[in-house]
């Protein structure tokens, strides 16, 4: 709550085990607010969340936390080396290169380490002599490889590919839903073409939810999803 104002209010819903849930809404509307509520980095003013029925406060929070994997829009670059970017997702496995190839298989940043003189032992960022700048894309190609690094029950993605070029994108979301499978996830994304994949889409307006429902479902509805569906579906054309 900004002053008076709610960020979010009144909002009610359910995120199924197993299920991939996207948050769709205009800038503002209050998706990523949802998601650090729901990571217990705030606390709600009002009203509850509950985990397998149990107020999320009951549970220790470092642990509940483990449960989560998450890729932020404003994700971290570390001025360190590529290896070490990826194992800050589970920084005791750095030492594992089977864990840290697989999570940078997953995220397509497996194409980043073979582009670099260096390969994992390359220093990133421009603060180093040696050290290497990446583009935005590849950048984040390395963040979701650290959220792979965690063997999480829910992986959260805000936005993850904002930054990669539709090809990238495409495969990127491939095989996000394909290593996702059976694992609950939560997609916040303005393209339309990735959010029809989720299995529910829920529609956010000035902090409320305006609809809820399936792809399906809600161009049936005819409401505000259905309207930037199409509007952007034309852009596309
Ligand atoms: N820590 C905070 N304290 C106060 N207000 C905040 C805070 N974080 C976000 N807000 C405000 O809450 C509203 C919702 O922000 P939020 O980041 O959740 O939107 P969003 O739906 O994720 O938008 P976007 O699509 O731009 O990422 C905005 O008006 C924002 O200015
Ligand atoms: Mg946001």
């Amino acid at each position: 709550m900004i002053g008076k104002a709610w960020v979010v209010r009144n909002i009610n819903f359910e995120l199924k085990a197993g299920e991939k849930l996207a948050f769709v809404g205009e800038n503002g509307a209050g998706k990523t607010t949802l998601i650090k509520l729901l990571l217990r980095f705030y606390e709600p003013t009002e009203g509850e969340i509950l985990l397998d029925d149990i107020p999320v406060k009951e549970y220790d929070q470092t642990q509940y936390q483990q449960y989560f994997g998450v890729i932020f829009q404003d994700f971290v670059k570390f001025e360190l080396t590529l290896r070490e970017n990826i194992a800050m997702g589970e920084i005791e496995e750095i030492k594992n290169q089977e864990r840290i190839d697989s999570a940078a298989e997953k995220s397509l940043a497996n194409e980043v380490v073979t582009g670099l003189p260096r390969g994992y032992d390359q220093q990133l960022g421009k603060r180093f002599k040696q050290g290497k700048d990446l583009s935005g894309g590849q950048w984040q190609k390395i963040a979701i490889a650290r959220a792979y690094m965690k063997d999480a029950e829910v992986l959260i993605l805000d936005e993850p590919t904002s930054a990669l070029d539709a090809r990238a994108e495409t495969e990127a979301f491939d095989r996000f839903i394909k290593l996702t499978e059976g694992k609950t996830a939560v997609i916040i994304s303005h393209r339309f073409s990735t959010v029809r994949i989720a299995d529910r889409i829920m529609v956010l307006k000035n902090g409320a939810v305006l609809e809820i429902g399936t792809h399906q479902e809600l161009m049936q509805n005819d409401k505000l999803y259905a309207e930037l569906f199409n509007l952007q579906a034309q852009g596309y054309q």
